[in-house]
């Protein structure tokens, strides 16, 4: 089994992208990652890819002087390690349209809603106020408007009487970590591909919506 080259874009703690490195250390799952990139120094994410012996970069947004510039920094640390799939695991940068068409079809984020609702920051305090009674996380190919694009996988959690945001964010922060690494899966695999911007299943060849993993 060849492994799809991964790479994986962080702003932060990281937590997503521990669950994408453990899921790559099984024997048989279908994908690596080669590099992982922040864009913010001494993010926390950044340790753990070390601890993985995973090759990793700091490319500071603020030392570009445009979007295009820092995006093209980007490309090419990307392309220079042959990455062929690329990964947003809370990466809080809005990408260049240019940047989002070289990776068309190639590139996953994950977001803490259920797309298309609730785009954007502070998602779990918006859910609450809206008093949603269900609420969970979407991997999705990326295009160029935030948390918009294909949907590859979503996994739905209660929202529960008494939650508060944080610990509502706690219940879908544990399902992310099951949903990316098997969204990460179906993509490497060649399991699913994009037509006509909705994610089909590579053996059925419909247009039909996939089931979310079962959570454990
Ligand atoms: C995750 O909840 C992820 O869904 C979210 O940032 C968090 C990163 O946590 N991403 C977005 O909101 C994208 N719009 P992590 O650094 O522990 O993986």
């Amino acid at each position: 089994m060849t492994r799809k080259r991964v790479g994986v874009l962080i702003s932060g703690r990281g937590s997503n992208l521990q669950a994408l490195i453990n899921a790559c250390k099984k024997r048989d799952y279908p994908a690596e990652i080669v590099l992982v990139i922040s864009n913010v120094p001494q993010a926390p994410g950044l340790l753990r890819a070390e601890a993985a012996l995973i090759p990793t970069l700091t490319i500071n947004h603020k030392d570009f002087p445009t979007r295009e510039a820092f995006d093209a920094a980007l490309d090419a640390a990307l392309n220079g390690t042959q990455v062929e799939l690329l990964c947003n695991a809370g990466f809080l940068r809005l990408h260049t349209p240019g940047f989002v068409e070289r990776w068309r079809d190639r590139h996953l984020n994950i977001h803490p809603s259920l797309l298309p609702a609730f785009r954007g920051l502070h998602t779990h305090e918006r859910v609450m106020a809206a008093g949603c009674k269900i609420s969970g996380c979407t991997v999705h190919f990326v295009r160029p408007e935030m948390d918009e694009g294909p949907i590859v996988a979503q996994a739905a959690v209660p929202v529960l009487a008494g939650d508060t945001a944080e610990t509502l964010a706690a219940r879908v922060l544990e399902a992310e970590h099951h949903l990316y690494p098997h969204a990460l899966a179906l993509v490497a695999s060649g399991a699913v591909f994009v037509k006509g911007e909705r994610v089909c299943d590579s053996n059925k060849q419909a247009q039909i919506p996939l089931f979310s993993p079962p959570l454990a």
